[in-house]
């Protein structure tokens, strides 16, 4: 079992039509009843408050810069929802990775959100993990693996159960070509994953049942990168 693990919570499990306090309750109750000894960072997507803000600042002008600035206070807001229903977790939410890694030596669960425009939270997960040598990323997010193609354009799309970091990249690549909210990890994570050796899950957030399982050692499901 490993001892530290990083998750990168997307957003959109979080923050939906308003806060899903449902789901992070079932997530914060599967966090806590994981082995004691296990450390994890948690890092919260900005979901749907994000993207509405966004979408009217960025119909109204407003440069992209500061609709980075706005995604990452959203990410923030969904992170300190978070932190409220984990014991033994940080209640100010750090600004830099390096903040964070610090906090991790006093918390068992370390919440965060983004850190500065350019880039998104599957980034900031990364780095965390790279940080504080966590060699697992749980990447929970709104699909349920990586596919060979677009499933919802190409019907003979392949789950892929274990794909090397390459195999990884490449795909990312082709589906970042006029990318909806679906791709399964941004690029420079994987970059950051390939350098380093993390294994990373991607894996539907919703199933927190999985998600409890792998952090156990054990999960069956979603896709494995390494
Ligand atoms: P994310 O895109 O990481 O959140 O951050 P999300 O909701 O999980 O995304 P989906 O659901 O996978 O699409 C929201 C926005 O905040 C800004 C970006 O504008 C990003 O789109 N952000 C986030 C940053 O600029 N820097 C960060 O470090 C994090």
């Amino acid at each position: 079992m490993e001892k530290n693990i990083v998750i990168s919570l997307g957003g959109s499990l979080v923050s939906t039509d308003s806060l899903n306090i449902k789901y992070i309750q079932q997530f914060s109750s599967v966090l806590s009843k994981s082995p004691q000894q296990m450390k994890f960072g948690i890092v919260v997507g900005g979901g749907m408050l994000a993207r509405t803000y966004i979408r009217a600042l960025r119909d109204a002008g407003v440069n992209d810069n500061i609709l980075d600035e706005i995604g990452i206070n959203a990410t923030r807001m969904n992170a300190l929802a978070l932190s409220s229903f984990l014991e033994d977790s940080n209640s100010k939410i750090p600004t830099t990775v390096n903040d964070a890694a610090e906090l991790s030596r006093i918390y068992r669960f370390t919440v965060m959100g983004g850190t500065e425009p350019g880039h998104t939270t599957d980034t900031v997960a990364m780095l965390l993990a790279e940080r504080i040598g966590a060699r697992v990323l749980i990447n929970a997010t709104s699909v349920d693996g990586v596919y060979t193609s677009d499933p919802r354009k190409d019907r003979s799309a392949r789950k892929l159960e274990t794909l090397d970091y390459d195999s990884a990249i490449k795909i990312a690549i082709s589906e970042s070509v006029g990318a909806g909210p679906n791709v399964f990890m941004d690029l420079t994570a994987l970059n950051i994953a390939k350098r380093s050796g993390i294994k990373v899950h991607v894996v539907d957030g919703r199933d927190t049942e999985l998600i409890s399982e792998i952090i156990r050692g054990s999960g069956k499901g979603g896709s494995v990168i390494s």
